[in-house]
């Protein structure tokens, strides 16, 4: 795949029509310059995919420049927003794995769970898929500056995608709260970094300011409030379905914070059905940290009591009390027969653990999933006969400081089933034959 980007904007048409629908008024505009929230009345946007042709699954990937069949996001371009092809910026994102392990399974207490690996994309999440869309109709509008709050990920995905495109880039995040390896990322790609005396809510919340006055500041906003992200995030849905000749799983579970994947989720799967691809739509299952679900909390209630948190958990990734896409994410899990819970830092540590030691690995708030889906199934709400996928959101190496910490700290090795702490020793065959016959097998 060519990953030389023509950069001259010369050539771009300006698209003519990106229809964007507000969930909540019902507005329709059409997505010719910046639009991150319905101007009418300040709702979310959902970008507008016709489903009412019958799509041949066969045509995936089929009359697209070699660059596009080849990403495992615009292979999907059938369902996907009518971004003009020579705006598009692609790094190949997409075309992961799903792993099918043993031992996964008998964690998690079902007969058979797949593990969809996003941290296997370009910027090691699957921030990726959102963000090749996003960037591109940045692209396509002309857009001055792109920029996002985050956790990490959504800015190390930003800072690579914008540096392809070359547009500038602004990123806005809580001070000491990202990990090392997502900083880097985002400080190497020639980001604006700014961090700031709060966490992610307060972040997103002063760029949502700033982005309503786009003559002003020319900053287009593109976390999953923009409706372009979650076009992209829909097709790890698309490809994980594909992947199983359109036989859907009973259940998909998936990590929550920001709520953009889940939304994107449950949006792909009502198209996929209203296209004819699938016969029947698995149920979506979000998982959240106990110190950072809002979202779960409303769940239990019913949908009736919203409250925003003060978000604390070792998942720096979902540290969020607030999230942009509630709203989208109940339609999603409503339209699913879905179910939402949460889970502690250590249960998701372990679920790390047992990841990491089956040798696949991710970040922290990537394995939610697992441990969700074991609370779930100890709780009797997913039944142990079912087919589940959990998504990785992460690679392993997104978050060392989690992993050293959970085998090197003091009590690593009596308390933790998988610690695997170093051993010293001197430089001798003596030293290290003793170490052999201690560990035997
Ligand atoms: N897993 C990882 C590794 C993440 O980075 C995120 C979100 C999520 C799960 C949750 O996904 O927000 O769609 O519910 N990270 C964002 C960021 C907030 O800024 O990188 P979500």
């Amino acid at each position: 795949m060519s990953l030389i980007h023509d950069l001259s904007r010369a050539d771009i048409t300006a698209p003519a029509e990106l229809p964007v629908r507000c969930m909540d008024c019902g507005t329709t505009l059409s997505a010719t310059r910046p639009l991150t929230q319905c101007p009418e009345c300040g709702g979310l946007l959902d970008a507008v995919i016709d489903t009412s042709r019958r799509i041949d699954p066969a045509s995936f990937g089929l009359g697209l420049p070699r660059n596009l069949a080849e990403s495992g996001v615009w292979r999907y371009r059938s369902l996907l927003p009518a971004i003009p092809d020579e705006a598009i910026v692609s790094r190949g994102e997409g075309r992961t794995p799903t792993y099918w392990d043993e031992r996964i399974a008998r964690f998690a207490g079902v007969a058979a769970m797949g593990l969809k690996h996003e941290g296997q994309n370009p910027t090691a999440s699957f921030k990726d898929r959102g963000m090749t869309v996003a960037i591109s109709h940045a692209r396509a509008i002309g857009a001055r500056f792109v920029a996002c709050a985050s956790t990490g990920n959504t800015s190390a995905s930003l800072a690579s995608y914008a540096a392809a495109a070359d547009i500038p880039a602004l990123v806005v995040i809580p001070k000491g709260k990202i990990s090392g390896g997502k900083l880097s990322q985002t400080i190497a790609h020639g980001a604006l970094v700014v961090q700031i005396e709060g966490d992610f809510d307060a972040a997103l919340a002063l760029l949502r300011q700033v982005a309503l006055d786009y003559e002003r500041y020319g900053v287009y906003l593109v976390n999953s409030v923009n409706p372009f992200r979650p076009e992209g995030q829909k097709t790890i849905v698309f490809e994980l379905l594909e992947g199983l000749d359109w036989e859907v799983p009973d259940v998909i579970a998936l990590p929550g914070g920001n709520l953009g994947n889940t939304a994107a989720f449950g949006k792909a799967l009502t198209e996929l059905y209203e296209t004819g691809l699938i016969a029947r739509i698995p149920r979506l299952a979000t998982i959240q940290a106990d110190g950072a679900a809002p979202f779960a909390a409303y769940f239990e209630s019913g949908w009736d009591r919203y409250a925003p948190v003060e978000a604390e958990t070792i998942a720096t990734a979902i540290k969020i009390g607030n999230p942009a896409s509630t709203a989208r994410a109940m339609r999603a899990i409503i339209a699913t027969g879905g179910v939402v819970t949460a889970v502690s830092d250590d249960e998701i540590m372990e679920a790390k653990a047992t990841i990491d030691r089956a040798g696949i690995g991710c970040e922290p708030a990537s394995a939610a999933s697992l441990a969700g889906v074991r609370t779930l199934v100890a709780r009797s709400e997913i039944d142990p006969g079912e087919t589940v996928v959990g998504i990785l959101t992460g690679h392993v190496l997104k978050d060392t400081d989690a992993v050293i910490s959970y085998h090197l700290g003091d009590d690593a090795r009596e308390q933790r089933p998988h610690g695997n702490r170093p051993i010293s020793i001197p430089a001798s065959l003596d030293a290290l034959e003793s170490v052999l016959s201690e560990h035997a097998v």
